[in-house]
Formats: C-alpha cells, sequence, structure tokens
C-alpha cells in the first residue's frame, strides 16, 4: 500500500508582508515548512512531494533532498497546485495526503487517523474539519440533511447565511489516488480564477461517493498561518508543546512561561531548566544539570551534573560537572573538560581546558590548549591575535598563571610552571619556572599601513 503526501507551498504569503516565502518563517527555530514535513512522515511511505512556486529556489534549497520538488509556475489555486504532481505520481501511489506547508500545529497522529478513516471509507476522499466562532477565513462546511458533507465553500463564495457556519476546512485531506487526477481535471475555474482543490468535495458527493470528515477536537492544531499575527500564535503554542513534551520525559521546566526551547534540542531527564533561558538550534543537554535563569545556548553539547548560570554558550561541549557563570561566554569551539570552572566574565574560544581547569574571574582565552588543573588567574588574557593572523597558546598541567597575565602567542609554558601577577609573556616558559615581570618599553618605530 503506498501513500505519499503532497504539500502545498507554492503561495506568495502575501498577508505575511515579507520577502522570505511564508513557508521558510521559522517556528520554534525550524522552517514552518520543516513541522509540516516532520508530520507527514509517520502517516506516509512514500518520499513526499513538495509544490513550490513563490520564491522556490529558497524553499528548495531548505528541503535538499528530503522532498521531490515539484514546481508550480503560475499559482491557480490549490487543485492546480495538486495537479503539478500528477506527471510524478499518477499510478505510483494508492492514497495521496495533501497538506498546506502552512499549518505547523498539525500533528502526526491526526494525519495518521486521517489516512485510517480513508483506508475504510467506501468513498474516495476523507478530510478534517473543526468547529469554531473565529472563521479566520478558512472555507465552511456545508452538510447535508442526514449529516453527511455536501460541500465545502470557500469565503470569498460564501452566502450571508453560509458564513454563518462554525464548521471549518482545516486543509488536510486523504484521496484514493485514481480518483484523484480525474476530478482534479473536472474542476471548474472559481470566479477569483483560482481552481480550488475544495471543488472535490462536491464531485464526489455528486458521484454518490461519501466524503468522511472527521471533526478535530484540538483546534490549536489547526491554526494556519496567513499572517504575522498568526506566526506568533503558533510559535506560542508550539512553545507549550515542546516545553511540555520535556517535562514529561523527566526535565523540570520552572516557568515554562519564559523558557525558550527550539524543537530541534535534546534534554536528559532531572536537568532543570530555569527562568528565562533559550535552547537554540543542535544543542544537546545531559541528565542532571542546572541550566540558568539567564542563559542563551545555541549549538552546544553539555553533559551531566552541570551548573550553567546567566551564561551565553554557542557551538561550546561540556564534559561532567562543569561550573559556570555568572556572566560567563563560550563560543565556538569552547571545550570545557570534567570540573572545569569558569567564572564570571571569563569568555573561552577554540580551546580546550582539560579537566579541573579554574578560571574564575574576568579572563579571555582562545586558540588555547590547557592542561589539567592549571589555574587562571583573574585577568589573564590569551594575546592571540597580531592583527594579522591568530596564534595558539598552549600551557601545560598544573600550571598557576598569576593575575593579569599576558599571554602573548605564539606561546607555550611547560607544566607545573607559575607566572607573577601582571606578568607579559612573550617567550617559552620551561616547566616547573616561575617568570615575572616585563613592563612595556619602546623597541621599535611602527610604520603605519596606508588606508
Ligand atoms: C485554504 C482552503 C480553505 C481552508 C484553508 C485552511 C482552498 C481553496 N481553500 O484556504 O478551505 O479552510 O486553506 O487553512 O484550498 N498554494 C499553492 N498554490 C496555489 C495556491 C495555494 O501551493 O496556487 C498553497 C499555499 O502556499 C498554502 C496552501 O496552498 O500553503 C493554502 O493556500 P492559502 O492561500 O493559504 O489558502 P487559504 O485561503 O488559507
Ligand atoms: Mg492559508
Amino acid at each position: 500500500m503506498k501513500i505519499t503526501a503532497i504539500l502545498l507551498a507554492a503561495g506568495q504569503g502575501t498577508r505575511m508582508k515579507s520577502n522570505l516565502p511564508k513557508v521558510l518563517h521559522p517556528i520554534a527555530g525550524q522552517p514552518m515548512i520543516w513541522h509540516a514535513l516532520q508530520a507527514i512522515k509517520d502517516s506516509t511511505t512514500e518520499k513526499p512531494i513538495v509544490i513550490v512556486g513563490y520564491g522556490a529556489q529558497k524553499v528548495t534549497d531548505f528541503l535538499g533532498d528530503s522532498a521531490q520538488i515539484v514546481l508550480q509556475e503560475h499559482q491557480l489555486g490549490t487543485g492546480h497546485a495538486v495537479l503539478q504532481a500528477e506527471t510524478l505520481l499518477k499510478g505510483k501511489s494508492d492514497y495521496v495526503v495533501v497538506c498546506y506547508a502552512d499549518m505547523p500545529l498539525l500533528r502526526a497522529e491526526t494525519l495518521q487517523q486521517l489516512v485510517e478513516t480513508q483506508k475504510s471509507n467506501k468513498g474516495v476522499m476523507s478530510m478534517l474539519t473543526v468547529l469554531s466562532e473565529d472563521p479566520r477565513g478558512f472555507g465552511r462546511i456545508v452538510r447535508q440533511q442526514g449529516g453527511t458533507v455536501q460541500s465545502i465553500v470557500e469565503e470569498s463564495a460564501a452566502t450571508p447565511e453560509q458564513l454563518k457556519i462554525n464548521e471549518l476546512n482545516v486543509g488536510a485531506y486523504c484521496f484514493n489516488a485514481d480518483w484523484l487526477w480525474d476530478a482534479l481535471h473536472r474542476v471548474q475555474v472559481s470566479p477569483k480564477g483560482e481552481y480550488f482543490l475544495t471543488d472535490t468535495v462536491e464531485l464526489a458527493v455528486q458521484a454518490g461517493l461519501p466524503v468522511q470528515a472527521t471533526v478535530m477536537k484540538d483546534v490549536l492544531e489547526t491554526i494556519g498561518v496567513n499572517t504575522r499575527v498568526h506566526l506568533a500564535e503558533v510559535e506560542t503554542a508550539m512553545r507549550v508543546r515542546i516545553n511540555q513534551m520535556h517535562m514529561l520525559s523527566g526535565v523540570t521546566i520552572q516557568d515554562p512561561s519564559s523558557t525558550y526551547i527550539e524543537a530541534s534540542v535534546l534534554i536528559g531527564k532531572d536537568t532543570v531548566v530555569m527562568p528565562n533561558t533559550y535552547l537554540h538550534g543542535k544543542t544537546v543537554i545531559g541528565e542532571g544539570n542546572i541550566i540558568g535563569p539567564n542563559t542563551i545556548i545555541r549549538d552546544t553539547k553539555i553533559g551531566n551534573r552541570c551548573k550553567v548560570l546567566m551564561s551565553v554558550l554557542d557551538g561550546a561541549l561540556l564534559e561532567d560537572e562543569v561550573d559556570m557563570g555568572p556572566f560567563a561566554r563560550l563560543r565556538k569551539g569552547a571545550h570545557l573538560g570534567n570540573h572545569v570552572h569558569v567564572g564570571n566574565f571569563g569568555e573561552v574560544k577554540d580551546s580546550h581546558l582539560a579537566d579541573g581547569v579554574k578560571m574564575g574571574h574576568f579572563s579571555y582565552i582562545g586558540n588555547a590548549e590547557i592542561g589539567a588543573n592549571t589555574n587562571i588567574g583573574a585577568g589573564t588574557i590569551t594575546c592571540n591575535y597580531d592583527g594579522e593572523a591568530k596564534h595558539k597558546t598552549e600551557i601545560g598541567e598544573d600550571v598557576f598563571i598569576g593575575s593579569d597575565t599576558m599571554l602573548v602567542a605564539p606561546l607555550t609554558i611547560g607544566s607545573g610552571a607559575r607566572t607573577g601577577a601582571g606578568a607579559v609573556v612573550n617567550k617559552n616558559v620551561a616547566a616547573d619556572t616561575l617568570v615575572v615581570g616585563m613592563p612595556a618599553r619602546a623597541i621599535k618605530k611602527l610604520i603605519r599601513k596606508a588606508k
């Protein structure tokens, strides 16, 4: 049994008033269409087809090989959009699920139920509806006397009586494929100049083929994004859903309303996420950590039992029992070993701090390799950039870097060495050696570069 999804994403999304195609606007860190693709995975057996049009290149670039792409050159309506997939799909699928890419809250389970409904339907199509007092421009469901569906009337074509109907078309359908292609060729152009997919309902009913319409209970799931007001509604609903998923898997979120976790983030159990925390991108957090409050983490991997207080982390790796913050910053390539401590106003970039390194206050460590149990005194700076290139600092184990030391790279400091407070170190230091001093003095006349 082959089941293929067609996702409609060719519309401009005029009401978004944006240069970005509507389906690429992010929700919980992923483009709207990503969420739609996730939802259809479980109910289909084949690679989905996405109909692109407005901003086709950008949408195609995002999709990569996650979907088969079909171009709808002119956006002549949702019926016309589906028809563009005929050549690719005719005779190759038993069922076709059609959804709109602007409904990111629709759940996988809901679509699975939709497919199940159609499998047991004697007719040729099944669809989802919702009861709501706020019509949001959706198509209205006209039912026959006995309660079966008669047609979908688009708002632009509805009579005043029909406008009062509170059962709305969600915009997700499952068709018997063979019938669908034939029906789409028979859909007439609307007064708006568009071919409506929704007109297939009437064609089925006329042929005596019952249309199954399942009324959805969760109105939130049916939000279609047409404006940025809807976008914000969806963002909030998605955030609630993501936070609940983590809480139900054993993560404590002290204040879900101020906790922003993107869809791609993973968190282990017994981790506590404190208020006003943002977890972005490919962040993976282990078990038993305390994250936040007031923390922003992106594309970072954190082990177990770490404490990250009021800090900003981007592209970093923390092993176990790391303690950082408040006001610490890790940038790309920062790697903190077990039991490392980075205190207030510490910044680390492209550097490895081995197990047990302590860096309590006001320091910058860039392009450095620091051995186990070394102490970095307050105010230590790796002078890693000479205005043209970055240079490396290598510090051994059990080194004591005195407060306010300037480490002028490239530089190597042997294990067990010490530097005195205020030292400016520009020559390699042998193991177990104490170095001090080097006040600034004129050593040469500089020639300014022409601007
Ligand atoms: C559509 C439905 C309406 C339903 C509502 C739910 C039709 C005719 N109407 O209306 O009954 O209640 O969704 O949200 O189907 N698209 C294309 N090519 C086109 C036109 C649209 O790919 O030529 C895509 C859009 O990118 C969008 C989706 O189809 O993802 C729906 O189009 P949209 O203009 O948002 O339709 P609605 O007016 O919301
Ligand atoms: Mg819409």
